[in-house]
């Protein structure tokens, strides 16, 4: 991670007020990027480790990889420090055995999706067998270019992209933003993220292990959040809670969703209708174009060289109504 990044971290076990973090680099790349190291709360002592110059911003280190099972190995063989040897070598006594539905690996670099979402952002060609079937030119990434064109751009300003997977819209927002953050749960897409970052030597954003629900940020902190194909994987009315918080008094947020509910089995469930209507009820004003009309935007993702899935997904953008939750 590079360092200026600290100044906008805050610490995941304080909800409001300012709780910074400190950073002790021990493994540098000679500029001003941390590969290896921790960062700190001056208040309760939390740390956080950065594997690999991805910094994990989650308070339970160890139930992470845990759900992860061969997430700690590689993090052992690879870390450079003895501080950090340290610290990983007494997080793996502290391991719990998942059950099977907190196994965690469906995003990691040997899980299923993994493939699919660099396809879908970053790898897909126009050979494909499936795109070039299609009458019209079909390109997976329409949908995060469609939703970074219809943002204005503000050059003084900070956008967060939760769920960033790879960080394809991350890049195309940080054109039209001062600082850009992406944030997944999965280590292998930030790592991936981080290293375009990297050899595309864009220097006006990062990307960070997080979770969307214990977002490491001060309050009232982006003038645009964006929440691309998530709301199914998560509490929807947590999510919106933290969104609330994050954004200034009326900026943006953007959501696209398939609702496509068959892919995980949390209880609370939206629809067209009634994510527009839980969005007034959480303090955001839906944007007018996006109060009645549902829209159909083709998304594809290619599972592997057999199968594919096509969805149509909604798109919608709202305000940050009020400054306390409604
Ligand atoms: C369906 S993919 C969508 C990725 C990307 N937004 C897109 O539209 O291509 C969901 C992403 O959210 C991440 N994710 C799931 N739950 C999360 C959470 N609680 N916090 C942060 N990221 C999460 C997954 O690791 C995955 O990269």
């Amino acid at each position: 991670m590079r360092v200026q990044l600290t100044r906008h971290l805050a610490c995941v076990k304080h909800h409001e007020g300012k709780r910074n973090l400190s950073i002790d680099t021990l493994e540098s790349n000679g500029g001003n990027e941390c590969t290896e190291g921790f960062l700190k709360c001056e208040e309760c002592d939390q740390i956080y480790p950065v594997i690999d110059g991805n910094a994990i911003l989650l308070e339970n280190v160890a139930e992470y990889v845990s759900s992860r099972p061969t997430l700690l190995g590689k993090w052992i063989l690879s870390s450079k420090t003895a501080a950090v040897k340290e610290y990983l070598k007494e997080l793996s006594s502290t391991l719990i055995k998942p059950n099977k539905s907190q196994e965690n690996n469906l995003y990691e670099v040997d899980g299923p999706l993994y493939e699919t979402y660099n396809w879908a952002q970053f790898d897909f060609d126009s050979d494909d067998r499936f795109l070039s079937l299609m009458k019209h030119k079909l390109y997976p990434n329409d949908l995060y270019n469609k939703v970074v064109h219809s943002t204005a751009t503000n050059l003084d300003g900070a956008a967060l992209d939760l769920g960033c997977s790879s960080g394809f819209a991350a890049f195309q927002l940080a054109k039209k933003f001062a600082f850009v953050i992406g944030v997944d749960l999965s280590f292998s897409f930030i790592s991936e993220a981080r290293r375009r970052m990297v050899s595309l030597r864009q220097g006006n954003l990062d990307f960070i292990v997080a979770d969307c629900l214990r977002p490491p940020f001060l309050p009232n902190k982006f003038d645009l959040v964006i929440a691309l194909n998530i709301i199914e994987l998560m509490d929807v009315e947590q999510l919106l809670d933290r969104i609330h918080k994050l954004l200034k008094e009326d900026a943006e947020v953007a959501f696209s969703s398939p609702y496509d509910y068959n892919r995980t089995q949390l209880g609370s469930r939206v629809n067209p209708q009634s994510f527009r209507q839980l969005l007034q009820k959480s303090g955001f004003r839906v944007e007018t174009r996006y109060v009645t009309g549902e829209s159909f935007i083709p998304w594809t993702l290619k599972i592997n060289n057999r199968t594919y899935l096509f969805y149509y997904v909604d798109y919608l953008r709202a305000r940050k109504a009020s400054k306390t939750k409604r």
